[in-house]
């Protein structure tokens, strides 16, 4: 997008500094990047583990023309170009969790964060957060998350230039985003199935609602996941987190 790049050494969360970027009507494409948050976020309310020098903690001051709802598709956008250009660099067999996480073999390598102000049902902005667990060692990580998260250099062996990743992940996120402008969600939609890890498997959802088991059947019009119950009834699952 070629607009101004904010670099931070620590900060308690890019998402808040791009917010007020964007408070002050800082242009589409504007990137903040921090060595480290001190509170990095993730969905849920989540805490996002974020260590200095480690990783890419990175927000992307977006402005869709969309209205609200599409928020979900702008996610799904978002972990298409994310999984693309790390699979372009690292050649990693790297897949989709819905509705967004981006894992190896089971184990978390990416998350993304899409958080939005709106008015009247119209959007003023949308900051896309995206962590990526770049060079991150096994000792790093601290025991809870050694079962279920990993790191590029880990499954690769190699150390991560992170300047690369950056400008890949923005190059396929503007290239994505100018495909939705012109074609609308389904060829994003298409991208997401082919690199979804859950599609046609057993699941379980949980979110606010319960929990339901049910085949993940693909995406809606909207983004939501279809999931088939036993009695093959087809219901749309707009939140909440999946299990195997
Ligand atoms: C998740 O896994 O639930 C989403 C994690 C999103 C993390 C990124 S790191 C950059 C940006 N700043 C944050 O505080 N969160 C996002």
């Amino acid at each position: 997008w070629g607009q101004p790049l904010h670099l931070f050494e620590s900060v308690l969360s890019t998402q808040d500094e791009a917010r007020t970027l964007a408070e002050q009507q800082t242009a589409e494409g504007t990137l903040v990047i921090a060595e480290e948050q001190t509170a990095g976020r993730g969905r849920q309310g989540r805490p996002f583990f974020s260590p200095s020098g480690r990783g890419i903690w990175m927000s992307l001051v977006m402005r869709p023309t969309q209205p609200l709802q599409y928020m979900s598709q702008l996610t799904l956008l978002a972990a298409v170009a994310v999984c693309r250009a790390l699979r372009n660099i690292t050649q990693l067999d790297i897949g989709i969790k819905w509705p967004n996480d981006l894992l190896i073999d089971g184990r978390k390598v990416c998350g993304i964060l899409i958080e939005s102000a709106a008015e009247d049902g119209r959007v003023r902005y949308a900051i896309a957060g995206i962590g990526i667990d770049a060079n991150l060692t096994a000792e790093d990580l601290p025991e809870h998350l050694q079962p279920i998260a990993t790191s590029l250099r880990i499954e690769s062996g190699q150390i991560i230039d992170r300047t690369v990743v950056v400008a890949e992940v923005i190059s396929e996120l503007e290239t994505l985003y100018q495909l939705y402008a012109e074609e609308g969600f389904t060829p994003i939609a298409a991208l997401w199935e082919s690199m979804a890890i859950s599609i046609g498997k057993s699941i379980q959802v949980h979110n606010a609602q319960g929990s339901l088991q049910g085949i993940a059947q693909g995406l809606g019009m909207n983004g939501e996941l279809l999931l088939r119950l036993a009695d093959d009834q087809v219901v749309p699952i707009y939140s909440g987190d999946i299990e195997f």
